[in-house]
C-alpha cells in the first residue's frame, strides 16, 4: 500500500497522511510507538509511527479542520490540560509537545483519569495526571510549573472564569489559551450564541486578547473553540 506522510505546511508538529488512494488525513508522530490511545490507527512509514487523529473525538483535530490555521502548541512547550478525561486529545498534544516538552493533566472524574494513569501515561514520559478540581487551581499550584499554554475543555458552567483562573496562576503573559465552550454545560436552555458571547467576554475582561473563534460542526454540534493570547 502507497503511503504518503508530509509535515502540515501551516501547522507545526502535524503531519498529514494519505493512504492509497484514500482522503489526506491528521496526524501526529505517536511518541510512543505500538501504542494506540482511543483506537486509532497506527501507520509506520519509514522509521517513524504515526496515529491518525480523528475529528469527531477530538475537538482540537475538529477545529483544525474547521479553519484553526496556526496551533501555537510547540515542541518542548510545557502544557496546563483542564478536563483531561481518559487522554484522548491529550495524547496528541503530548505528541506535539514531544520528548523536551510536558503536559500537566487535570481531571477531577476518577475513571477517565484511571484509564489515563493505567492506558496511556506509562508510555509518555511527558504526560503528569493530577486528580484535582480545576475550579480550585491553587490546591494543585506546587505540582504544576509555569506554562507555556493551557487547554480548557471541561463542559461545565463558569467554565471562562476557571480558565482565567488557573491562567492568572500558571500561564506565562504572552502565553496560549485553546479554550473549547460547551454552550449546553452552561444553560439547557439560553440561545448558545449568547452564551459563546459572554464566555468570550469574561477572557477578554481577564486579559485575554481573543484570535480565533472556531465552530466545530459539523463533527461536533453544540461546541466552539477559542483560541487566544494572555497578556500580550
Ligand atoms: C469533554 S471531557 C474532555 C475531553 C478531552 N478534552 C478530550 O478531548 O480528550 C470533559 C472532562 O472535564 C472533566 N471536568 C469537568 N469539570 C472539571 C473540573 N472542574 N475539574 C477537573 N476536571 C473537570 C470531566 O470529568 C470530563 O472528563
Amino acid at each position: 500500500m502507497n503511503i504518503k506522510v508530509n509535515p502540515h505546511k501551516k501547522l507545526h508538529g502535524i503531519y498529514q497522511i494519505r493512504i492509497g488512494n484514500g482522503r489526506s488525513t491528521l496526524c501526529t508522530r505517536n511518541l510512543a510507538p505500538g501504542k494506540n490511545v482511543y483506537g486509532e490507527k497506527l501507520v509506520k512509514h519509514e522509521e517513524n509511527e504515526y496515529r491518525l487523529w480523528d475529528p469527531y473525538k477530538s475537538k482540537l483535530a475538529a477545529a483544525l479542520l474547521k479553519g484553526l490555521r496556526t496551533v501555537p502548541i510547540r515542541s518542548g512547550h510545557k502544557v496546563l490540560y483542564i478536563g483531561a478525561a481518559s487522554g484522548t486529545t491529550v495524547s496528541h498534544v503530548s505528541d506535539i509537545v514531544g520528548s523536551l516538552g510536558c503536559v500537566y493533566c487535570i481531571e477531577f472524574s476518577f475513571r477517565p483519569l484511571r484509564d489515563l494513569i493505567i492506558k496511556v501515561s506509562p508510555f509518555r514520559e511527558n504526560i503528569f495526571p493530577i486528580l484535582a478540581d480545576a475550579r480550585f487551581p491553587e490546591r494543585y499550584r506546587m505540582l504544576v510549573e509555569t506554562v507555556d499554554g493551557i487547554y480548557c475543555d471541561i463542559a461545565q458552567p463558569e467554565q471562562a472564569r476557571v480558565l482565567a483562573d488557573n491562567a492568572d496562576i500558571f500561564l506565562q503573559d504572552g502565553g496560549w489559551g485553546l479554550f473549547v465552550i460547551k454552550a449546553r454545560s452552561i444553560n439547557a436552555i439560553e440561545d448558545p450564541s449568547k452564551i459563546f458571547k459572554r464566555e468570550v467576554d469574561v477572557l477578554k475582561n481577564r486579559g485575554f486578547n481573543i484570535e480565533k473563534i472556531i465552530r466545530l460542526k459539523p463533527f461536533d454540534k453544540a461546541h466552539v473553540l477559542v483560541l487566544a493570547k494572555y497578556r500580550n
